[in-house]
């Protein structure tokens, strides 16, 4: 079997990406690749307050519905990404949602958009990046807007009225920076367990720990500390999936040989070792081709100005020496 999807397939996994919806039907090689190797899709961002929420009370589901027409066409399962989350606030949300309002904008939005999809998601990201290391808080979250509005309660408000909007979809909380064994990410996974272990006893409805998994590769590699992060999530219970994968090479040097090398060793070795684990199901990167990245994007582009080789497809979509790692991985 030549594909991602294919591999995958035969171990009983989901893999997949990060799309575009105008992409999918509007650039007919990444309608191809994305159909051939994916089963599984998450909108990049088509499914987030900023995009779904032109103004307070309006909605607009054009492209999370084109993705959804899309995985229906080909077999695929959606991955919703995210109800709640301190970025992609749409510009009106400032002098709009209040501390007297702010329960009520998101249980709303929970309710409608999670409502909307009911029965037709694998998973939803209930809630994105809420744990800070730099905050100076007991509980380590992340001075969002929820928090300052709603306080830390907004978290088990998020889950609850998600499971109540959509029972079949797999409720997740998603966040990065707690795959190496760095003091940093040593420190966040802890806090991660800590806010699992709290909703856990509180009765709050969750299901999986998504690991985005935006890895640089000149960092110290993933290794035993995530293995036993998974394991211990395994006993609580909970799946766990690689949510955003890609690999940041934006100081490495070398020739493009070399460093396609170090790329494609590290998704073998990243993928080996959490497909491993019996509860991680579902591996996703984030985007399909190099042609569209975020990590092009100011924050991470490359120190020498030259294109990311990040993702398994290059910019003319042919497989890079990273998707046959990926692709054995599986
Ligand atoms: C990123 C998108 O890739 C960009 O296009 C957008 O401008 C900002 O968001 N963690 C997440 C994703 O959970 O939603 C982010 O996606 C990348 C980091």
């Amino acid at each position: 079997p030549r594909s991602l999807r294919a591999h995958a397939e035969q171990r009983g996994l989901l893999v997949g990406c990060a799309v575009v919806p105008d992409r999918l039907t509007g650039e007919p090689p990444y309608g191809s690749v994305v159909a051939e190797q994916a089963n599984l899709l998450v909108a990049e961002n088509a499914m987030k307050w900023g995009a779904l929420r032109p103004a307070p009370g309006k909605f607009d589901f054009r492209g999370a519905d084109e993705i959804l027409a899309f995985a229906a066409g080909h077999k695929q399962k959606v991955r919703g990404h995210n109800l709640c989350w301190h970025e992609s606030i749409p510009k009106w949300f400032d002098g709009a949602v209040t501390r007297d309002n702010a329960r009520q904008f998101l249980v709303q939005h929970i309710q409608t958009v999670a409502g909307r999809y009911a029965g037709k998601l694998h998973s939803w990201d209930v809630v994105n990046e809420a744990i800070d290391t730099k905050s100076d808080r007991p509980d380590a979250l992340r001075k969002s807007p929820w928090l300052e509005l709603i306080g830390p309660d907004y978290i088990e408000l998020a889950f609850r009225t998600a499971r109540q909007a959509d029972p079949a979809a797999l409720l997740t909380y998603n966040d990065y920076g707690i795959e190496n064994d760095s003091a940093d990410n040593r420190e966040k996974r802890g806090q991660v367990l800590q806010l699992v272990r709290r909703m856990k006893d509180r009765g709050v409805p969750i299901d999986a720990v998504g690991v985005q998994s935006h890895l640089t590769v000149t960092d110290p590699a993933p290794g035993a500390g995530l293995q036993e992060f998974v394991r211990e999530l395994r006993r609580m219970g909970l799946q766990v999936f690689v949510t955003e994968l890609d690999i940041n090479e934006r100081k490495l040097e070398g020739s493009i040989a070399e460093r396609d090398a170090a790329i494609a060793k590290l998704y073998k070795d990243y993928v080996t070792m959490m497909v491993a684990e019996p509860n991680v199901s579902a591996v996703l990167t984030w985007g399909i081709t190099d042609r569209y990245t975020w990590l092009d994007g100011p924050k991470y582009a490359r120190i020498d100005g030259k294109p990311q080789r990040c993702l398994p497809f290059d910019s003319d979509y042919q497989p890079s020496p990273a998707f046959f790692a990926y692709r054995d991985a599986l």
